[in-house]
């Protein structure tokens, strides 16, 4: 495996080979150090974190600091993966609002890229931190952050007029700069028919087997979701016996396609 750092060009040429791109969220150094020795390609901190680290119901009560903290922790133990960092709910309500929140997770927190979730009323502001040199990952289907819109976790795009919507974000998405794109908890055959059509890498979770990559929650792929895994998730470490080889396990079964299989993908 190569140790030369991936960067968002590197994880373009990956797809342009057809290679599956290995993704999982990470929250400290000593994760991240694992994972990078294993040969995952992108760690995600995500803010998921308010639910598996602090306890929280949501993603939404997730601040700032919160997400400063654990970047700068992450990248401190990374030498390859690319770190890519949530920017937390309301914390990018205009481009300029954007513009200082992704300062501090790339100054402060040392990400490579943000994170940020919806559709067209987001275009301006992917617009804003594209041009002034912020890479950014885009986040369609399944919103976390908007939960308390949305009434609770559920799979999007199952209906044709929300599938066309998702089709439409993800292809103005990439027009307006974006590099990656997080596809969460859509049907299979749409988010095949995305990662085709999108010359950026399309990186799935629930999103079935036809994305240029799969990520994770890190504490559902090691069981550690108190009996509530979600449906298209895997328990790696059940069946091994140590962290190591369970995220050695998810690192082989996203690059030979044999996760996510048929019973983990739910649509
Ligand atoms: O916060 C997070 O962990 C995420 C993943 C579910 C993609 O956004």
């Amino acid at each position: 495996m190569s140790v030369a750092p991936i960067s968002v060009a590197t994880l373009a040429a990956m797809k342009g080979r057809g290679e599956r791109i290995v993704s999982l969220t990470c929250y400290d150094a000593s994760f991240a150090r694992l994972l990078d020795s294993v040969g995952v390609d992108l760690m995600l901190v995500g803010d998921s974190l308010g639910m598996v680290l602090q306890g929280h119901r949501t993603t939404v009560p997730v601040g700032m600091d919160d997400m400063v903290y654990h970047t700068a922790a992450v990248t401190r133990g990374r030498e390859r993966a690319l770190v890519v960092a949530d920017l937390p709910f309301l914390s990018y309500t205009s481009p300029e609002r954007a513009l200082n929140s992704a300062a501090r997770l790339m100054q402060e927190g040392g990400a490579q890229v943000v994170k940020l979730e919806g559709g067209a009323p987001m275009l301006d502001i992917v617009r804003r931190l594209t041009e002034q040199g912020v890479p950014v990952c885009a986040h369609l289907g399944l919103l976390p952050q908007s939960v308390n819109r949305l009434g609770g976790y559920r799979f999007q795009g199952r209906d044709q007029a929300s599938a066309e919507s998702i089709r439409r974000d993800a292809i103005a998405m990439q027009d307006a700069g974006a590099s990656l794109l997080v596809l969460e908890c859509v049907p299979a055959a749409l988010a095949a028919e995305i990662s085709r059509t999108l010359s950026i890498p399309v990186i799935g979770i629930g999103a079935g087997p036809g994305c240029d990559g799969q990520v994770l929650v890190l504490y559902d792929m090691l069981g550690l979701n108190a009996g509530r895994a979600p449906s298209f998730s895997r328990d790696f470490l059940g069946s091994c016996g140590s962290i190591e080889s369970a995220v050695r396990g998810y690192v082989e079964a996203v690059r030979s396609g044999a996760f996510p299989a048929e019973a983990e993908t739910p649509y």
